[in-house]
Parts: structure tokens; sequence; C-alpha cells
């Protein structure tokens, strides 16, 4: 029987492509986002294209108690949930004391508060089926910590990528698989307008990487894997002025 993606945050970007590409592969895909028109738009799209089920539905994030009863609604609909990718976040963030602290409250509250009520509906889930694969978007900016506007938003996938490990440690005797993804610089909506990022690549090539590195479930990935694995590694020891270079 195909498998069921759920995607948060399928309405652009890399939530879209990553849906794209896992229809591509035969995968029903359990979509949401607050932009339900983009959504029913891709829906009917994946099912023409690759006759696979999609189902979407609205949903706010930062509505705590809506993530799970749209997570479970899902589970309802399609039996099995066996993968669950909490992608949905904004890049909102602006320099420290500022005068912006409501930009990277929100920031923060997406990124981090919205992604730990995404685990535990997901969790959830996967704890009465005994079986399922969590995967979280965090970012390269969690790898230290960042400037100007990165700088809530990497503590926030900073935050998510140890969130992340904290469940793998809680469920490592378990059949559920937890990944944690690291992407470097993709051109979507969420860096619309910013001048050349260093080594972007475009939506559809990331979106690729990214797919194919969770159908393998890694503990964690670098997507793309060049230049950003050594890069990574690189930031955690680097001193800050030369990281800083990469926000
Ligand atoms: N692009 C990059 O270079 C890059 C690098 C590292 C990590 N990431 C991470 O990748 C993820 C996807 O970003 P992207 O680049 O694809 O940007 P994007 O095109 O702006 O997509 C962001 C998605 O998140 C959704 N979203 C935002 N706030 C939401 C909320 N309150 N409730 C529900 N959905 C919400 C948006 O949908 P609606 O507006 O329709 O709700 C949209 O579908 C983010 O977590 C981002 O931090 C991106």
């Amino acid at each position: 029987m195909a498998k069921t993606v759920l995607i948060t945050g399928a309405s652009s970007g890399i939530g879209a492509g990553m849906a794209r590409e896992f229809a591509q592969k035969g995968y029903n895909l359990a979509i949401c986002a607050r932009r339900i028109e983009r959504l029913e738009t891709l829906k009917q799209e994946l099912e023409s294209q690759y006759g696979v089920k999609v189902i979407a539905k609205t949903l706010d994030v930062t509505n705590y108690e809506q993530v799970f009863e749209v997570f479970r609604a899902f589970k309802n609909d399609f039996g099995t949930l066996d993968r669950v990718i909490v992608n949905a976040g904004v890049g909102e963030g602006r320099r420290i004391g500022k005068g912006n602290f409501e930009i990277n409250r929100s920031t923060v509250e997406t990124n981090f508060i919205s992604a730990l009520a995404q685990c535990e509906a997901a969790v959830e889930i996967f704890r009465a089926q005994n079986s399922g694969h969590l995967v979280v978007i965090s970012s390269m900016s969690a790898m230290r910590g960042m400037p100007k506007h990165l700088t809530a938003y990497g503590a926030s996938k900073a935050g998510v990528a140890a969130l992340a490990e904290g469940i793998r440690a809680e469920l490592i005797d378990t059949p559920i698989k937890v990944t944690t993804i690291f992407p470097g610089y993709i051109r979507t909506e969420i860096n619309e307008g910013a001048k050349k990022l260093p080594f972007e690549v475009d939506e559809k090539t990331g979106s690729r990487l990214l797919a194919a590195e969770i159908d393998k479930e890694p503990v964690k990935a670098y997507v793309p894997k060049w230049p950003w694995l050594p890069l990574g590694l690189a930031m955690k020891v680097l001193p800050l002025r030369i990281v800083n270079k990469l926000g």
C-alpha cells in the first residue's frame, strides 16, 4: 500500500516542492498551510499528474489546538501516517535591540513552539501506530549564533534541532525514526528579494535533494551536502567573525 507523508507549510517553497517529489515517488500526501487556495491547486496538480491521493487542510501552526485536530483528522483520513515533515516556518527576523521584539517573538513562536506542537501531535500518532518517521526542518543557521536578521531565526532553528535530537533520544529503542534536516540556502518566498545568497540552489533542485535525503531516513542531513556538510563542521569551530560572513 502507498505510504502517506504529511507536510506542513506545503503551500509554497520546499514544502510544495517536496510534496511534488514525494507524489512523483508514489506517496500519498497530507498537505496543510494557511493559504488553502494554493494547496487546492497543488492537490489537483499532484492527483492528475501522479494519480496519488492528496488531502489538503487549512492549518495555522500557531493555533496549537488546530495542530492536534488537523494531524488527527489526517490520520483518520489515511488510516496511517508514515512520515510527518515539520516544515512550516518564517524568516521574518530583525536585528536584536532595534525595537522589533514583536517580529522576533513571532518568528520564534512559529519556528520553535509551533514545531514543538507539531512534534507532539506527530509523535502521539506514531506512538499509537508504533511506527513513523518524524522529519524536522532546521537550517544551517542553527550551527552557530548568527548576526543581523538571522539572530532569532537561527536560535529558533537551533532549538528545533535540539528538540528533534531529544525526541530521537526518547524514542531510540522504538521503531519510530527521527531525522533533522539542515538546509543551506534555497531560493524560495522566504528569501524573496534577498541579493545573491551563498551557495544558493533553486527550489526544484533543493526539493529534489531534500526528498532523496529524507527517504534514506538519516539521523541528520545537510542539504545540499556540498558545500554544507564540510561548511557545517567548519562553522562549529571557526571564529565568529568568519562565521558572520555566511549570515
Ligand atoms: N529556503 C531556505 O533557504 C531555507 C533554508 C533553511 C531552512 N529553511 C526552512 O524551510 C522551511 C520552508 O521554508 P521555504 O524556504 O520553503 O519558505 P516559504 O516558501 O516561505 O514557505 C514557508 C511555508 O511555511 C508556511 N507557514 C508559515 N507560517 C505558517 C503558519 N503560521 N501556519 C502554517 N503554515 C505556515 C507557509 O504557508 P502559509 O503562508 O500558506 O501558511 C509556507 O507554505 C522553513 O521552516 C524554513 O525556515 C529554508
